[in-house]
Order: structure tokens, then C-alpha cells, then sequence
């Protein structure tokens, strides 16, 4: 019984040994461990045996099915691992192929306009700043001298999202910010190039337009340096050529305040229809920032002056690439697009 014993084992090592394949291991476990297996079969008969053989001829058994169990524990993980590593193979991706070309995009006449803008003020040591564009009535108003139901809040359409919040009608909202968060430290020097929304929508106006506001605040900040500044700024953007007129304006948030017109780029200043036959262009709105500002946002305005100005990115995108229509600027058509689409940037 020992020797056929030794023999069932001897010959369930050999086959585990050359199996190739789970299912054939699993063959092979039923064969000589399962229910109807060979090495269960000899227990079944142990009924035959004389009571001292029986002990032993049992123990004998489930010690060589315990080894057995073990092998093709064994023998499972190094096949499982096997498969494994074949199929890993098979699925092998080679990332160096070349992929399908996707055509490059090109950049928005927008992002062009705000990168110019910002290459020129950080050159002139400006810092770029941002806010939410889901703005507080305190900040977008309020804390810029228009107080709840002041008469130039009419000039604002807004949206309204509860009665505190609402999409910010301008990037001036920023200006508030960033002197609360500075209060007395200077100088401020920023601009805040970003998203603005009205309750607009005709071939000049979109309910979402970009906006670009700057603010200098310090000791000793005057008109002259407002002027300045403006004149590099529009120089830069629109022609070294460009002329500026200063017309006496309101905003509650400056005093004086001034719309600023700047020489038709097209007819030189003689007349056509971009201007209007005026010669003139209107292209922002700026001046010297109210005491009650600076007041209210945590500066002394006997010690402090700033400036600050504001004009729209859409308009200046226009006028730059001669855009006829906003509405151009918001519908991603191709067509549109892929005119901007330079090589050198
Ligand atoms: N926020 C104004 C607007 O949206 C533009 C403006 C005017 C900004 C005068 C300024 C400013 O900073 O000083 O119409």
C-alpha cells in the first residue's frame, strides 16, 4: 500500500511539473485530490485494512495530499504569474510611435491683447493681479464710492445672482480688493486683466466682455503720471502715431475723472466710419482715485493718490485686428480663429 501510495504521488509531480496551464493544473488536482480522485479513493477503502494498517495508511494519505496541495499551490502562482507576464507582453503599447497629427490651435485676438498688455505693465513694474468673477455688491460697488441705490449704478445692467452677489459688471471690483489687502502699503502698482458681464447684447456689446483695470496708488501720484502712463499704453497697443485727447468725465470712483479718446488709427484723424468722422476713438475711462475710495479701503487720503483706469479688451482686440462684430470673439468659428494663427508665437 506504501509503494502505491508513493507511486500515485510520484506520478501526480510529474504531471503537476509539465502542466501548462491552469486548467490543466486543476485537471490534475481533481484527478488525485477530488472527491472521486485517486488518493481519496484509497481512503474510501480503507475498510479492508486491518485495524493498525488503517491508522497508518491514513496518515500516509493525507501527508501526500497535503504535499500535493502545496505543489500545485506552487505551481498555480508561477503559471498565474505566467500568464501574466505573457498577456502584459501581448498588450505591449509602443510609445514611441508617432501619434496622428492634431493640428496646433492658434491663440484668441483676447489672450493676444492681455499678453501684450501684461508684457508692457510688468515692464514697467506692475504686478498682474486677479479676482472672482462672481463679486460682492460691497466690492464691486459699495467699497467703490456707489452705495446701494446711488443713480450710476443705473449705468450697470447687472446679473444679479441673490441680492449680495452678482457676476461683476467690472474689474474695478478688484481695486477694492487689493488695497484691503495691502492697507497702507506701497506703492501699488497693478493691472487686472478679466471677465466682465452686463445685461448687453447687440453688434458693440456682449453680456460677457474682458476688462482691463490698472491702479497705481503712493505718495505724491498725480494727473501727470496718469497721463503718462496712458499715453505709453495706448502708443504700445495702437501706433506709436496715436494721439490722446483727455475729456473732462464721471465715475464715482475717480475725481477728476476722464474719458480718454484716442486719434483714429484708421483715417489718421481726418474722419471715416470706424470713427465716426469725428477722428476721435473712445477707448477707456480713468482718473484720479476719490479720497472716499482710498478712505473706505484702508488708505489716508491726505497722505495717499492713486490713479486708476479701465478700458474693455474686446474693444481694443477690435480695433487692433479690425473685428467687425464682437459677437466674432465669442463664437469660435474656425474660419475666424485660424486667422490669428501666427508663426512666431
Ligand atoms: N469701471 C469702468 C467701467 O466699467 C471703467 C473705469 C473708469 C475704470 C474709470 C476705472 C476708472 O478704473 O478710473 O465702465
Amino acid at each position: 500500500m506504501k509503494e502505491k501510495i508513493e507511486e500515485i504521488k510520484n506520478l501526480a509531480k510529474e504531471s503537476i511539473k509539465t502542466a501548462e496551464d491552469l486548467k490543466a493544473l486543476d485537471e490534475i488536482r481533481v484527478k488525485y485530490l477530488g472527491k472521486k480522485g485517486e488518493l481519496t479513493a484509497i481512503l474510501r477503502g480503507m475498510g479492508s485494512l486491518s485495524a493498525e494498517e488503517r491508522p497508518i495508511v491514513g496518515s500516509m494519505v493525507n501527508e501526500a495530499k497535503d504535499d500535493l496541495e502545496k505543489i500545485i499551490k506552487d505551481k498555480e502562482e508561477l503559471l498565474k504569474t505566467q500568464e501574466l507576464e505573457k498577456k502584459l507582453e501581448k498588450e505591449k503599447i509602443d510609445i514611441t510611435l508617432p501619434s496622428d497629427k492634431i493640428r496646433r490651435g492658434s491663440k484668441h485676438p483676447i489672450n493676444r491683447v492681455i499678453e501684450e498688455l501684461e508684457d508692457l505693465f510688468v515692464s514697467m513694474g506692475y504686478d498682474v493681479v486677479d479676482g472672482p468673477e462672481l463679486e460682492t455688491d460691497e466690492y464691486c460697488f459699495e467699497r467703490l464710492n456707489l452705495p446701494k441705490g446711488h443713480p450710476a449704478r443705473d449705468m450697470q445692467d447687472s446679473f444679479y445672482v441673490t441680492s449680495e452677489y452678482l457676476l461683476r459688471t467690472q474689474t474695478s471690483a478688484v481695486q477694492a480688493r487689493v488695497m484691503m489687502a495691502n492697507k497702507e502699503k506701497t506703492p501699488i502698482r497693478v493691472i487686472c486683466p478679466g471677465k466682465t458681464y452686463r445685461r448687453d447684447d447687440d453688434a458693440t456689446h456682449s453680456h460677457q466682455f474682458g476688462q482691463i483695470e490698472g491702479l497705481v496708488i503712493d505718495k505724491n501720484i498725480s494727473l501727470a503720471d496718469l497721463k503718462g502712463t496712458l499715453e505709453v499704453f495706448v502708443k504700445k497697443m495702437l501706433g506709436e502715431n496715436s494721439k490722446l485727447r483727455f475729456r473732462p468725465s464721471y465715475f464715482p470712483f475717480t475725481e477728476p475723472s476722464y474719458e480718454v479718446d484716442v486719434s483714429c488709427f484708421k483715417c489718421g484723424g481726418k474722419g471715416c466710419n470706424l470713427c465716426k468722422h469725428t477722428g476721435w476713438i473712445e477707448i477707456l475711462g480713468s482718473g484720479m482715485v476719490h479720497p472716499n475710495v482710498l478712505k473706505m479701503n484702508g488708505y489716508d487720503p491726505e497722505v495717499y493718490s492713486g490713479f486708476a483706469f479701465g478700458t474693455g479688451l474686446d474693444r481694443l482686440a477690435m480695433f487692433k485686428f479690425g473685428i467687425p462684430d464682437i459677437r466674432m470673439l465669442y463664437t469660435n468659428d474656425i474660419r475666424f480663429l485660424n486667422q490669428f494663427d501666427r508663426k512666431e508665437d
